[in-house]
């Protein structure tokens, strides 16, 4: 239903995490987010020490600004996200309370925040990254005063604030191979089990062009087998994962590139259509992929290249679907 609504190129609900101040002042970005993309997360704008920077202020400026954007261009936003071990203000890492006073703290931030953008935004990442490479659960602040089950009741509490609101366990590696895929999906059933409202899995896939096709594919096969939502929620394709800091781009790299789109768009493709929720690239276009300034090195992760040109993955993403 969502989906006859939504504006934006690509035939299906395709999105791009967004930085506001980018798309406030650089109109060549927005208005290739208009043309685009239907669906918009924020990169940064909702995160806890974003919208919640001390313990009584609350700062929805940047989040409201795109909602906005997304209403007036029809696009579907999907918030990101209301429980993470980074992005923290320091208020909450030197935060003393009892476990109550943390249970009140969770709580009352994800209401705070779900019910502001009650029946505005489509879905949320409730619980971003909980789970360790290793497959054992992540010794976040949130585990640290709350317990692991904590994350069943972040879900409880997100649902009671927006009961319309479709509800994502979020994290990445799942194409990594089985240790840290089988843990995640071990949570996510046993939330099901327990009746937790859970409506769906992001898989981050901040992949490489060097990860196998196998792994890609099991990845999206095995967490559809969950019966849940898929989402890509964090696509990008790095060509330079050996940091070679004299890399450049050529066609070559591009072809191997849109070759790894195509294997991963493919897979999400001929999952049951109920279950296909979106994909979303990290970012719009290489000039402004995470990834260069996060690792320190030159790459080109995305289906648009640093002069918001399409490169040979759009083509490939297309012919995919
Ligand atoms: C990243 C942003 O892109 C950066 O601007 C910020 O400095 C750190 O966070 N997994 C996630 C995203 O879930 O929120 C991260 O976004 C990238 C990795």
């Amino acid at each position: 239903a969502v989906e006859t609504t939504l504006q934006g190129a690509m035939p299906f609900p395709m999105g791009a995490a967004v930085n506001i101040s980018l798309l406030k002042n650089n109109s060549d970005y927005r208005n290739l987010v208009v043309k685009e993309f239907n669906s918009v997360t924020a990169e940064n704008a909702m995160k806890f020490a974003s919208v919640h920077p001390s313990k009584d202020v609350y700062n929805f400026a940047d989040a409201d600004y795109l909602v906005d954007f997304a209403r007036l261009n029809g696009k579907r936003v999907h918030g990101h996200t209301l429980n993470w071990y980074k992005s923290l203000p320091d208020w909450v890492n030197n935060f003393q309370g009892t476990t109550a006073d943390w249970e009140n703290l969770l709580k009352t931030h994800i209401q705070t925040v779900v019910g502001h953008f009650k029946g505005k935004i489509v879905s949320w990442d409730v619980v971003n990254e909980a789970i360790n490479e290793d497959g054992t659960m992540r010794n976040s602040i949130w585990v640290q005063k709350l317990g692991a089950d904590y994350i069943g009741r972040a879900f409880q509490y997100a649902h009671e604030a927006d009961p319309g609101a479709l509800l994502f366990y979020n994290d990445y590696g799942h194409e990594f191979g089985p240790t840290k895929r089988t843990a995640i999906l071990n949570l996510v059933n046993s939330l099901k089990i327990k009746g937790i409202p859970i409506d769906g899995i992001g898989l981050q896939m901040h992949t490489r062009v060097t990860q196998s096709d196998d792994n890609l594919i099991n990845a999206i096969n095995l967490a559809a087998a969950t019966g849940l939502k898929i989402h890509l929620s964090e696509l990008d394709i790095a060509l330079n994962p050996e940091n070679n800091q004299t890399l450049t781009f050529t066609a070559a790299l591009g072809a191997q590139q849109a070759a790894k789109y195509k294997t991963i768009v493919k897979a999400y493709n001929a999952i049951p259509k109920n279950q296909q929720f979106g994909i979303t690239t990290w970012n719009v276009t290489d000039a402004d992929s995470w990834i260069p300034t996060n690792y320190n090195r030159p790459d080109w992760p995305l289906p648009f290249d640093a002069q918001y040109q399409k490169k040979a993955a759009y083509q490939a993403i297309l012919d995919a679907i």
